[in-house]
């Protein structure tokens, strides 16, 4: 990635700490910051929420990732002061100290910048949040945005290969305890590989305006709950879909029916694609190596 050092901010989170261990494989020069004290060299200390960190000159970083975040729409809405400092004050001052030194930032973003009326949103539709996180996040990237050098990748849920969704229901079917997914929230994976390689690709060639990346269609958590039990050879009459709750559940908004992206600028410029919904659950079970693998993966 260049010849610089890049600094992650909260690289003790699932994107963050991938993309940590992705950037040491490739033995790519990099700090990835904590709360925690004494977590080592290399792990500057970063609150985003306390507006405390060195001071950016000299840690030495030619692009920073900020991946810190508060991601949850139930903390936010419960604490809309609070994570507003962590998700939008914090970043946009560590983006603007940045900036003033010539460093790059990205900043992560998501879907829930819009509203989830329309699949497949522009990177230029208007920006129409419906949870205190969206309206975080949509803030937070208009103030970056406006800042030299900066750039916002928008994702769609992010799964991993020990998704802990995934590992939950497969450990209740295995037992035989039902599992009740919603029918009413959606989801368009996309996996933590794949955006981790759109950041580096992203910072490698210093791209800056609106990036955005998702899978290529939604499918609800009672879809993809069903084809796991489906994939596990589990009693599908175990997988109860709820219908009506999911807003309370999440804690934020209104549930999204669509959570897609116009992801064609990191296919074109990047490479990058993302498959399809079932074909990433399979991915990411087959990584993970759930017990469910010892049914085999059928059909
Ligand atoms: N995961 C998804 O499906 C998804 C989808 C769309 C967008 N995004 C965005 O992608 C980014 C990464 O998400 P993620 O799923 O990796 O989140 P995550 O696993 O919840 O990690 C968030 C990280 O932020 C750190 N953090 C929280 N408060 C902080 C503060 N005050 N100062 C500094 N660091 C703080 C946490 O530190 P501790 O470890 O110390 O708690 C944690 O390491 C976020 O911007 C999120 O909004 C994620």
């Amino acid at each position: 990635m260049g010849t610089g050092r890049v600094l992650v901010v909260g690289g003790d989170g699932m994107v963050g700490g991938h993309l940590v261990r992705r950037l040491a494989a490739r033995s790519v020069p990099q700090l990835s910051s904590t709360r925690r004290a004494g977590a080592g060299p290399g792990r500057p200390l970063i609150d985003l929420g306390a507006g405390e960190w060195p001071p950016l000159r000299t840690l030495d970083v030619t692009a920073i990732v900020i991946c810190a975040a508060v991601a949850r729409l139930a903390d936010c809405a419960h604490d809309p002061a609070g994570s507003a400092r962590v998700n939008v004050e914090g970043p946009a001052r560590l983006a603007a100290e940045a900036a003033g030194l010539g460093i790059p930032t990205l900043y992560l973003s998501t879907d829930k910048v819009f509203d989830g009326t329309v699949p497949h949103r522009a990177a230029t539709d208007a920006r129409c949040p419906q949870s205190a996180y969206g309206t975080q996040k949509a803030a937070a990237e208009a103030a970056i945005l406006a800042l030299p050098h900066t750039a916002v990748l928008r994702l769609s849920k992010v799964v991993r290969p020990d998704e802990p969704l995934l590992a939950g229901w497969a450990a209740s079917l295995r037992r035989g305890d039902p599992v009740t997914p919603f029918t009413d929230l959606h989801l368009a994976p996309v996996p933590v590989d794949l955006v981790c390689a759109a950041i580096e690709g992203i910072v490698e060639r210093g791209g800056t305006g609106i990036w955005q990346i998702s899978g290529p269609r939604d499918i609800t958590y009672a879809d993809a709950a069903l084809h796991l039990a489906r994939r596990m050879g589990a009693d599908e009459g175990l997988v109860r879909p709820v219908g009506g709750q999911a807003a309370a559940a999440i804690g934020g908004g209104p549930p999204s029916p669509h959570t897609t992206l116009d992801s064609t600028r990191v296919a074109a410029e990047l490479g990058i694609t993302v498959p399809g919904p079932f074909q990433v659950l399979d991915e990411m079970i087959r990584q993970g190596g759930h017990a469910v693998l010892d049914r085999g993966l059928g059909g």
